[in-house]
């Protein structure tokens, strides 16, 4: 019965996350997607931001990246793939961090809902078989993932727990731990993200 209910909760955050994806696509794309020309008409000619209203624009080495954070209203765990699999259907990923602002940022809006008490979240981490290191894996961060995460779990994923570590530059807290449905119950949150249009 909760894992109907579950279910159907993180459903609506997918059809929002979809609806957003949708309506961020009004300006052309640069990577040549097609764009209905009816959409074309009506949208306006000025500025073109690079990131849809639901998402926050952070500026990275290689361009604009959009991201925002979701967590479920009531304390309930994200699974890594679930995670994923929202951040997908909604035509993202699980974001990386690059800038401080992207730190600082987030951990404000994770703490801003103390009801939810979102004290972990799913960050985008993959793991270098040839280097033997975890780094930042959404395709557009820089790689480089300093300190590296507390290994709790070597098949598991990466997430940042928010209230361990001073949370200053190199000293944030990630950890790498069982990301099976029901192996981190701590894990509430989740960021996606995706490059910003320019
Ligand atoms: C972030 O995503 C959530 C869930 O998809 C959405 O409800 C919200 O409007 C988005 N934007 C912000 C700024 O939180
Ligand atoms: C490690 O995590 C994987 C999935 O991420 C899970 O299947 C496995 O049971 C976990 N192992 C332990 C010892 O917790
Ligand atoms: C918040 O979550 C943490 C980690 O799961 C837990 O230890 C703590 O008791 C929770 N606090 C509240 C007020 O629910």
């Amino acid at each position: 019965m909760l894992s109907f209910r579950l279910f159907t909760l993180l459903l609506v955050f997918s059809l929002l996350n979809e609806r957003i994806a949708e309506s961020d696509d009004k300006a052309p794309f640069k990577d040549g997607e097609s764009t209905p020309s009816s959409v074309l008409n009506s949208s306006p000619t000025t500025t073109i931001k690079p990131c849809g209203a639901s998402d926050r624009t952070f500026l990275r080495k290689s361009g604009y990246w959009c991201s925002n954070l979701s967590t479920l209203s009531t304390p309930y765990q994200v699974s890594f793939s679930r995670a994923e699999t929202n951040c997908k259907v909604a035509g993202y990923v699980v974001s990386s961090f690059e800038t401080e602002e992207e730190w600082n940022y987030y951990i404000n809006r994770a703490q801003s809902n103390p009801i939810s008490n979102v004290t972990s979240i799913w960050l985008g981490v993959g793991y270098n078989e040839c280097t033997n290191k975890y780094y930042w894996n959404d395709g557009n961060a820089i790689e480089t993932l300093e300190p590296q995460p507390t290994v709790l779990n070597a098949t598991g994923k990466t997430a940042w727990f928010l209230n361990e570590g001073s949370n200053t530059p190199g000293k944030r807290v990630l950890k790498t731990v069982d990301a099976s449905p029901g192996g981190a119950p701590y894990v509430r949150g989740y960021v996606c993200g995706k490059p910003g249009r320019t």
